[in-house]
């Protein structure tokens, strides 16, 4: 619980919204997580998803907490890299893959997933350039996850574009096309889909997976990745009942590895990719009122934050907020609390009831750890700083953006500079 004091005091650091990161809570939750698997299969692996929040020390906390590093491009393989991330502990997916990248993840004994047929090319000039190089991979799958007739993906797709598909045959194609080359081994399976999250879903998917592998893999077979995409901890305001718990997925997924695999000598090693479901409630967006207004009878409360910075894919759910006043409010009105950009839809709360926040109150919004800092670009306003918490210390684990920064002469073209052509000319 932060107090009006101690939010003004960062507040006065930056002249800025912020975020307010909880270490301890991310933390909290890898562990029981890893809990929940390690306690019912002897070998599992949690690869954190870069994507979600690649903020450097959320990622480190984790890493130094055991956690592997699952990136989906050349810039999230730098990263973990730049965060001493071992190559062994990193898991390289995503559908595109440059060659260069591919290659240097390969030498360096990366789990790499592949994705695509141009992939599956590029590793196998790798392997005719080093033949002496033994070179292992996975592959993505994809096959039908139908419930009931219907389709459990996000947003209603019908068939998934990601991975080799199993029932048209591309799945043993591409086997049959790598098992030709001699120093190529598929030795893993990975079934990332996003989909509806439920119980049934990973019972399907983890099935499938170690069903495919032994059927195809044989000894070579060293891990089934299942992704990621399970829930986390959800707020209130969303209104979901019966949300499956780490403990509810492990029961499922562990379940289907011992028994499809009952008759393997040797475990593959469970591989899991979360992003949401770890970070999602570790950070909360922390923001000053900074006027009230009332238009034809409607009540708007203007922050000196965004929609962008809590929800970037406007997402239609009120998340928590909570009002950090110098003085109680009390009282129940409803209003709006909207945002600094020029857009009409910048609504951080839409039609909330709830005492009236005054001008120089706090708001600060929590669950707003996945999908926010990554998929916001700097609109309008530079990015806000980003306070770290961890065992009752702070740091600024993001400053805020600088004009420079934002407007680096290294990126953009300034009429002081030269032009790009007179620099090709030197
Ligand atoms: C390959 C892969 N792994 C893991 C994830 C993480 O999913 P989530 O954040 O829903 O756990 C994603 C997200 O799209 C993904 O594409």
């Amino acid at each position: 619980m932060y107090t009006y004091d101690q939010l003004s005091r960062w507040y006065e650091l930056y002249q800025s919204a912020f975020y307010l990161f909880d270490a301890d809570r991310l933390l909290g939750n890898y562990s029981r997580m890893r809990q929940a698997f390690a306690q019912r299969y002897p070998d599992v692996r949690i690869g954190y998803s870069y994507k979600t929040n690649y903020l450097p020390y959320l990622c480190y906390s984790l890493h130094e907490a055991g956690a592997y590093a699952e990136v989906v491009s050349g810039l999230e393989y730098e990263l973990a890299c730049k965060l001493g991330v071992a190559p062994q502990h990193i898991i390289f997916n995503g559908p595109l893959k440059r060659e260069a990248e591919l290659q240097e993840a390969l030498q360096k004994g990366c789990i790499v997933n592949l994705d695509s047929w141009a992939e599956l090319e590029m590793v196998i000039n790798c392997a005719r350039e080093n033949p002496l190089r033994q070179i292992n991979v996975g592959l993505r799958v994809n096959f039908q996850l139908d419930q009931d007739g219907k389709s459990p993906l996000q947003s209603g797709y019908e068939v998934s574009r990601f991975g080799f598909c199993v029932e048209n045959g591309s799945y043993h194609m591409a086997l049959q096309r790598l098992e030709g080359v001699a120093n190529v081994s598929v030795v893993g399976l990975h079934g990332h889909f996003s989909a509806n999250r439920s119980l049934s879903v990973y019972e399907t998917i983890t099935r499938t997976l170690c069903q495919l592998a032994v059927e195809t893999l044989g000894d070579n077979l060293s891990y089934i990745d299942v992704g990621g995409g399970m829930y986390g901890p959800l707020p209130d305001t969303f209104q979901a009942t019966d949300i499956p718990s780490y403990e509810d997925y492990a029961e499922v997924i562990c379940s289907a590895m011992h028994e499809e695999l009952r008759k393997l000598e040797k475990k593959p090693t469970l591989i899991l990719e979360p992003g949401i479901s770890l970070v999602a409630d570790t950070f909360i967006f922390v923001c000053k009122v900074i006027d009230r207004k009332e238009n034809r009878g409607k009540r708007f409360v203007l922050v000196d934050g965004s929609v962008h910075n809590i929800k970037p894919t406007m997402h239609p759910h009120n998340l928590p907020m909570q009002i950090i006043s110098p003085d109680p409010r009390n009282g129940e009105a409803e209003y709006h609390v909207v945002g600094y950009t020029c857009m009409e839809k910048d609504y951080l709360l839409f039609g909330h009831k709830a005492p009236e926040p005054q001008i120089g109150d706090f708001l600060l919004f929590s669950h707003v750890g996945a999908y926010t800092i990554v998929f916001s670009p700097p609109f309008i306003k530079e990015r806000p700083p980003i306070i770290a918490t961890r065992k009752d210390e702070w740091l600024i684990a993001r400053r805020k953006e600088t004009i420079e920064a934002f407007f680096s002469d290294e990126l953009y073209h300034f009429p002081s500079q030269p032009s790009g052509q007179e620099e090709n000319a030197r």
